[in-house]
């Protein structure tokens, strides 16, 4: 059997929210370094007029989509509209990239070949592991996202170094197993969501180091309600983990 071309059946979904400056850039790195994968960029309606630079990249470049939506909806709901979209058209991979060039478009071949060769069904681009790092990273986000990671490690009792990264690559086959429907996360703990999914789902999951690198232009979405929906949600999976586990003793 010979082995498919690297990127072949991918669709890389892009959220964007007032990226104009960053976008062009990303897609143009992207397209130069996966050439054979589809592009779908999710836009919520940017003010900055992001959508319509995307239809431009689309039109220019080909093998592109937009999906325009009415306005700010969350990273979370994005990426489930991103994802419908790639399962109704067959793709046998969809990836998560940001827009902003944190995520370099250079390292999605090592993503995508932890799927291909080391039996993934989610391999993460990891900051927390061996190898990876982050470059200009204020000191509060690092320390945010570490201690992000170490509180949703104790409370889910996940392995996971970086379960809140955004730069990873799924195969169809397990999104099609996480009941996408129910997902109700709407900021950034959506990554912690989805990840606590596909391992509950048995899911193979698979860190690759990478280097993230903060954004030249533009702003971070970031915000306190992005925060407090991630604790009180990783606090109610996990409260809702430990009772299923002591019913289980019970059980015996
Ligand atoms: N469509 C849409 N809707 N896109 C959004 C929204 C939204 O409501 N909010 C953010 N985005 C897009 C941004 O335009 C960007 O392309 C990407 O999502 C990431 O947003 P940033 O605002 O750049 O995130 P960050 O750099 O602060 O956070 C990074 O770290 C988080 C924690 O580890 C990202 O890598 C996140 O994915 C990650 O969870
Ligand atoms: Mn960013």
């Amino acid at each position: 059997m010979s082995k498919a071309r690297a990127g072949e059946g991918t669709v890389v979904i892009v959220p964007t929210y007032n990226e104009r400056e960053s976008l062009p850039k990303t897609i143009r790195r992207l397209r130069a370094a996966v050439p054979e994968a589809h592009v779908l960029v999710v836009d919520d309606g940017s003010p900055d007029g992001t959508g319509q630079i995307a239809e431009d990249l689309a039109s220019e470049l080909g093998a592109m989509d937009v999906l325009h939506r009415a306005g700010k909806a969350g990273l979370g709901s994005a990426y489930v509209a991103g994802f419908g979209w790639a399962l109704e058209r067959g793709f046998s991979v969809a990836v998560e990239m940001d827009a902003d060039g944190s995520h370099q478009p250079e390292q999605l071949p090592a993503i995508l070949e932890a799927l291909e060769v080391r039996g993934a069904d989610l391999a993460i681009g990891s900051r927390w592991v061996p190898g990876g790092s982050v470059e200009n990273w204020p000191r509060h986000r690092e320390v945010l996202s570490r201690g992000a990671n170490t509180y949703t490690r104790l409370a889910l009792g996940m392995t996971v170094r970086d379960a809140t990264a955004g730069f990873r690559a799924y195969r169809a086959d397990l999104l099609g197993k996480l009941d996408l429907g129910t997902v109700a996360s709407q900021g950034y703990c959506f990554q912690v969501d989805l990840t606590w999914r596909a391992v509950r789902a048995g899911g193979v999951v698979v860190e690759v180091p990478i280097t993230f690198v903060e954004r030249a232009e533009g702003h971070s979405k970031m915000s306190r309600a992005i925060i407090a929906e991630a604790l009180w949600r990783v606090t109610a999976w996990g409260a809702a983990h430990r009772a299923g586990q002591v019913r289980g003793i019970f059980r015996r």
